[in-house]
Parts: C-alpha cells; structure tokens; sequence
C-alpha cells in the first residue's frame, strides 16, 4: 500500500479548522503526508485531481475523549473512527489507560478498555507496539491516574496514596510524560480514585506542568455536587499550573437538569483566571460499567455488555428485571461485571454545552462493548447532521473547530487541526447535505453517510462506499513532537 499520494483536491468548500475564517471555494494539495498549498485553481501535473465540488474540505476531526487505547493495537483498521472522519484520536482518559498496569484481570473500570492490552513496561513501550500495530488513526495518549493508583497500590485502592506509593506513581507518570504522553487523565467518579484526595492529584499534575502537558477529568461528581467537584479540579490545575479539561460536560439525573445554566457560566469564571477547555458526546444517555448507584428506577437503563449473562446485551434493565421478576437494583448486581447506557441528560443540556465556546466533540465511545452506545460509530457525523444542520445550533465553521482546532489548540497538538500550509495532511472530506449518523440505540454498530474521503497523513485511509478502512497511516503521536 502506498504510504503517501501527491492528491489535489479541487473545488471544494475550505473550511479551515480555525473557526474564524469563513469558508470559501479553493483546492487543497496534499503532498509528502503534508498540506502543500491551499488556494484558489492550483494545478500540480504530478497529482491526481478530485472533483470536491459540493463538498466540505476540512481538517481531519480529532476526537478529544477516546478509550482507543486497546481499539488502535487490536483492531488498528479502527473502522469505527475513521468511518466518521476522525484522524487523531486522544485515548487514555477518565484515569484509565493501559499504561503502565500489567495485568490479565483489569480491575473496572479499567476492563472498559478489554483485558489484553495492560501488558508494557513502559509507555515508550507501548507507542511502539502502537506503531508496529500501525493504526488507521493517530493515537494521542493520556496516563491515567486509576492505572497509576493499581500500578502502585495493588488492589488496596479504598484509601489516598501514602508517600512512598504517591512518590512511585509521580516517577511512573514523569517517566511516560518524557516518552511522549500527553498529559494526565482522573476519573475521580470511580470507586478505585473516589479515595484520593485533591492533594493526590495535585502531585501528579505538577508533574504534568513540568512537561507542559495538560490534566483531563472525569470529575468526582456529576451530579448533585459538581460544582464542587468543578472547583476542585480547576483549584488543582491552577496551583499545578496546567490546563484543565472537563471531561464529557453533562449535569446528570433528573435532579440535575438544567444545572449547565450554573456549570459553563463557572466554566467562563475559571476561563477568566485559568486554561480550560471541556468536552462533550452529542446524545442523551451517558454509558460507563454497570453501577447500582447509577441505577434509580427512574431514568432508563440500556445493558451494554454482561458477563455473566452476554446474551442480555442491547436490553433494558427494566425488561430484564421484570423477566426476573426482581427490581433493577437486583437485576444490576446480577449481571455484574457489566456495561449500561444511562439516559440521565436533558436535550437543553446537552444543547447548552455543545453551543459553549469552549466545547469541543469527544466521542466517549466504549470499542469492546458488546452492544456500545451509538457514540462509537455515530458522534462526529452526529454534531454535523443533528446540532448544525438541523438545529442550526452553530454555524459550520463553529461545528468544525470544535471538532479540530480548538481540539487541537486545548490538547496542545502540534501541526494538525487545522488546514494549513506545512501542517500534517489529515483532512476529511463530508458531504454538508448528507452527512449523517446512523448507529442508534438500538442498532449502535451502523457506520455514518457523508463522509466522502479521509486522508491521514496524506494517504487516503477511507472513502465512502469502500468495504472498509483502505490504508492505515496512523501514528503514536509524542508531545510536543506530532
Ligand atoms: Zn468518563
Ligand atoms: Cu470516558
């Protein structure tokens, strides 16, 4: 397979990744895995040319939130994310990552990212079997600050980190960053980090500021006391002195609806005196292992995966309960270890965060579930197809930059997120009329339309109507280095 072509697209609508520049008729040439020139009626006799009239050239889509960790070593095609147009995705978050754990029996919630990647003695490791894998996509990673506490603590998580265990994990986590990793993942909201305390994690983020990287949160709550929650993430970034994202924004359970109206006006507060960026999934129903706390009877509840019972997976909790004749809290325990979708979010909620001028997309897809949420092959087109064109929620540079420029710009990537000339040539080519999600609910595994052709690193790695991923071009992608 050829690694790179010499490819003039022609004719296109140009929008840019900037989010400031109005999109505009013009050719894009991409050359040597990068972008050559931008402008009106290039011509390069060795190119091959493409008709893009009526389509959108955009930069290739970054997708912020990912557990790819595994995804891009086991199944490198990654069919899932470059069938919606993404290029880079950043894996690693919510603390879980395959780095540095070594084990076969991942304790949740680590086993959303399977049970057979938690094998390398070091990051640098890890990139490379990464890069010998040659994945579709660029894999950005984070290090997760649930990894490093079993890496450190054993199974003795119930409890902060005492010096010696905090100490060992500042030097695991020093370590990864000087590989290359991009910055550092909590997920506080799991039981296995719910023990640590902000001191725990501020430890850790100084370490990240030594590197220049950035601090990614799953927060502690979501619900009742995010704004407590909020607070004390952005208190930790800002006396580390790193930026602080806000993992899949969402204010959750019925209780809670309606809180974004307090939560993004904090978020432009903390913007005021700090770096922070959030994150958000296009969709009503969040999805994570199965959780008794989660389950309340009212909203619902959507399995994903069972181990003990797999052929449960793509039914309602309350179904299976009453085929059980037992309550959905019983039913929960039963079907444990597993996954569910929890429909806990309001549609103006949702509305309010993908509208706020820090947001940017991230899929949160879950790769090794049985029968995932719709957010792993349906996302990206998703934002384009329901938020901008339906919806008119924002205009389509807007829907754009969310999902590359700014992506690019708050994880601190180099070279990519937007067309311009010298920078990497991920570029993904959509149809604006057509391009639409198609993976639902109840028949999540659908890939989009719309998505013409995408190109990663200047080789084309997906075209619209081919049976599947046409070339893997991808990188394990270091800080600072691309
Ligand atoms: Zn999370
Ligand atoms: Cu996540």
């Amino acid at each position: 397979m050829s690694a790179t072509e010499t490819v003039l697209l022609k004719g296109g609508l140009i929008v840019d990744g900037s989010g400031a520049t109005p999109g505009w008729p013009g050719d894009v040439l991409l050359k040597d895995g990068r972008i050559a020139a931008i402008g009106a009626a290039l011509s390069d006799a060795g190119a091959e040319a493409i008709d893009c009239t009526g389509l959108v050239v955009a930069p290739g889509f970054i997708d912020v939130h990912t557990h790819d960790d595994a995804l891009a070593l086991e199944q490198p095609d990654c069919l899932p994310k470059i069938s919606q147009g993404i290029t880079t995705v950043v894996a690693g978050n919510c603390g879980i990552s395959v780095v540095p754990l070594r084990t076969t029996e991942p304790p949740p919630p680590l086993n959303l990212l399977g049970r057979t990647a938690f094998r390398f003695e070091s990051f640098a490791a890890y990139q490379a079997a990464l890069q010998a894998a040659q994945p579709a996509v660029n894999v950005v990673s984070l290090i997760g600050h649930t990894a490093l506490r079993f890496a450190t603590m054993g199974s003795d998580v119930g409890r902060p980190a005492d010096a010696a265990e905090l100490a060992r994990m500042e030097a695991l986590l020093d370590e990864a960053l000087a590989q290359g990793a991009q910055g550092l993942s909590s997920g506080l909201f799991y039981t296995p980090a719910a023990a640590a305390p902000a001191s725990e994690v501020l430890a850790l983020a100084r370490v990240v500021a030594r590197h220049g990287g950035v601090y990614a949160t799953h927060l502690r709550d979501e619900m009742a006391a995010i704004l407590e929650a909020m607070h004390e993430a952005a208190d930790t970034a800002l006396k580390a002195g790193v930026p602080v994202i806000f993992s899949h924004h969402k204010c959750a359970g019925p209780a809670n609806w309606g809180r974004t109206q307090e939560t993004l006006p904090l978020i432009d507060a903390f913007a005021a005196r700090q770096d922070v960026g959030l994150d958000v999934y296009p969709y009503l129903a969040g999805s994570t292992v199965l959780r008794e706390d989660l389950v309340d009877g009212v909203i619902e509840v959507l399995l994903t995966w069972s181990d003990s019972y797999p052929e449960m997976s793509g039914r309602s909790l309350a179904d299976i309960a009453a085929e059980w004749g037992v309550d959905q809290q019983e039913a929960c325990r039963r079907l444990q270890p597993g996954g569910a979708c929890y429909f806990q979010m309001h549609e103006e909620d949702v509305e309010r965060v993908l509208a706020h001028r820090l947001t940017m997309i991230g899929s949160d897809g879950l790769p090794h579930d049985r029968h995932p949420h719709p957010r792993l092959w349906g996302a990206f087109p998703r934002v384009l197809a329901r938020y901008w064109r339906e919806k008119g929620l924002f205009g389509l540079e807007e829907a754009v930059h969310r999902m590359t420029g700014l992506s690019a710009r708050q994880f601190r990537l180099k070279d990519r997120g937007e067309l311009r000339e010298g920078w990497a040539a991920d570029v993904t080519v959509f149809d604006p009329r057509r391009v639409q999600d198609l993976a639902s609910f109840e028949a999540p595994l659908r890939r989009a339309e719309g998505i013409a052709r995408v190109y990663v690193n200047g080789a084309l790695a997906y075209r619209e109507g081919a049976a599947g991923t046409l070339v893997r071009a991808g990188r394990a992608l270091r800080r600072g280095l691309g």
